[in-house]
Parts: C-alpha cells; sequence; structure tokens
C-alpha cells in the first residue's frame, strides 16, 4: 500500500529536475498526478519517463490564465487535489550592480507570482488535510552574489510562501533544496525523506 493511494497531486514546473523525480515518487507511491511544464514537448517526453497515472499540462506559471487552464484540467479530471507542490521557478543569475529590469520582472513574476496565484487558483479544489509544498532557495538563507535578482532576500520567495501557507488545514511550509542537496543528495532520495518525516 502507498502512502498517496487515491490522492491527486499537482507539481508545477514538473518536466526535469527534483519536481519531476517527485512526480515519479508520488506515482509510485499511488496518487494520480497532474505535471505542468512550459514546453509541450518537455511535457510530453515527462508523461512518456512516468508512464502511468499522470496527465501532463503545458502552462506558463506566471501566467495567470494558462494556471486557471490547469486547473480547470484537474477540475474535469478529478474534481480535487490533495497535494499541490507548487515548485516552477528559477531565473537569470546576476549579481546586484548588473541586474535588469527585464531580469528581475521575469524572476518576480513567477517566482513570488506565478507561485502565489498557484496557491491561490488550488484551493478551492483542495481537500482539508492535504498538503501544500513549495520549492524555496536556500538563497532566501544565506547571500549569493549572483542570485541577487532571483530568490534571495527579504523579497524573496519565502516572504510570498510564508503568508500564503498557514492559511489552510494541513498545509506544509516551503522547502529549500539549495544547490548543495542536488548535487549531493539524489532528489528522490530528498523526497522520500521529507515524505517519512511528515514534511511533504
Ligand atoms: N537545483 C537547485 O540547485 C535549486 C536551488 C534553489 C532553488 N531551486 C528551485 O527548485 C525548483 C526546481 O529546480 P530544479 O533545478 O530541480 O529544476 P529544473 O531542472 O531547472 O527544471 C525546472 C522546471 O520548471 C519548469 N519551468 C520553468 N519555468 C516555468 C514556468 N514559467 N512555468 C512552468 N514551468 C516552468 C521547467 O520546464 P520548462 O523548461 O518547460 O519551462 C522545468 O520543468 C525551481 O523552483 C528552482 O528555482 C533549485
Amino acid at each position: 500500500m502507498g502512502k498517496l493511494d487515491g490522492k491527486v497531486a499537482m507539481i508545477t514546473g514538473a518536466t526535469s529536475g527534483m519536481a519531476l523525480a517527485g512526480a515519479k515518487l508520488f506515482v509510485d507511491e499511488g496518487a494520480h498526478v497532474f505535471i505542468s511544464g512550459r514546453r509541450q514537448d518537455a511535457v510530453d517526453e515527462a508523461v512518456k519517463q512516468i508512464g502511468r497515472n499522470v496527465t501532463g499540462v503545458q502552462a506558463d506559471s506566471a501566467n495567470l490564465d494558462d494556471l486557471d487552464r490547469l486547473f480547470e484540467t484537474v477540475k474535469q479530471e478529478k474534481d480535487t487535489i490533495d497535494v499541490l507542490w507548487a515548485s516552477a521557478g528559477g531565473g537569470a543569475q546576476g549579481r546586484l550592480t548588473e541586474i535588469t529590469e527585464e531580469q528581475f520582472d521575469t524572476a518576480f513574476s513567477l517566482n513570488e507570482r506565478g507561485t502565489l496565484f498557484t496557491v491561490q487558483k488550488a484551493l478551492p479544489l483542495f481537500n482539508d488535510g492535504g498538503s501544500i509544498f513549495m520549492t524555496g532557495s536556500n538563497a532566501a538563507l544565506r547571500g549569493y552574489p549572483d542570485w541577487s535578482g532571483r530568490d534571495c532576500g527579504p523579497t524573496g520567495r519565502e516572504p510570498a510562501h510564508s503568508t500564503a501557507v498557514p492559511r489552510r488545514p494541513g498545509t506544509k511550509g516551503p522547502g529549500t533544496p539549495g544547490p548543495y542537496l542536488r548535487k549531493q543528495r539524489p532528489a528522490a532520495e530528498f523526497l522520500h525523506t521529507a515524505l517519512a518525516a511528515g514534511t511533504l
């Protein structure tokens, strides 16, 4: 029996990296998983890799119309969500003295605005006792000169997550993988640990 038998999970930005590993793990644990990504070909490839109990939707998490379409698909196919993992994120690296307005707007439109509205739009479909998991960055915990414009400092993803999380029963705080984690520990191991500890 899997830990997520009969559950419905949505993972944004799940065509590669930690979120794709997570989608595979969730399916192995019994969930039906919806995954999203910006590129249709990458979504199709990820769906192929996961192989079963998965629905892929092309959707840019920085685009609110795309987010509406994403959750409309979940509503039509399953009508409910037990686990939301808002993982879509990223942005150009750049030192404080070099960041352009466009880089700043692109990063914040996805990492902050996109994450907050992903959670907001998921809530009407959410079962009480479900889990909301958001990928943050350890750039919010310590300074990285090259990450000034994407997810560090007082305007980073952490505050947006913190204000979004406590409003729903059973939700969890943001996860902060950090660059070293992916290199030193496989993503699946990180996720297994989080599942076992009840933080996912
Ligand atoms: N890896 C690290 O060291 C590290 C450190 C700190 C924080 N993080 C955060 O952890 C998360 C996952 O990182 P990762 O390295 O595992 O992932 P990754 O391999 O870089 O993959 C990123 C995923 O997000 C999708 N994506 C990017 N922009 C998107 C958008 N606007 N809308 C929807 N999907 C989008 C990508 O799909 P497309 O290519 O199709 O857009 C891809 O599936 C990100 O939020 C990242 O910022 C990672």
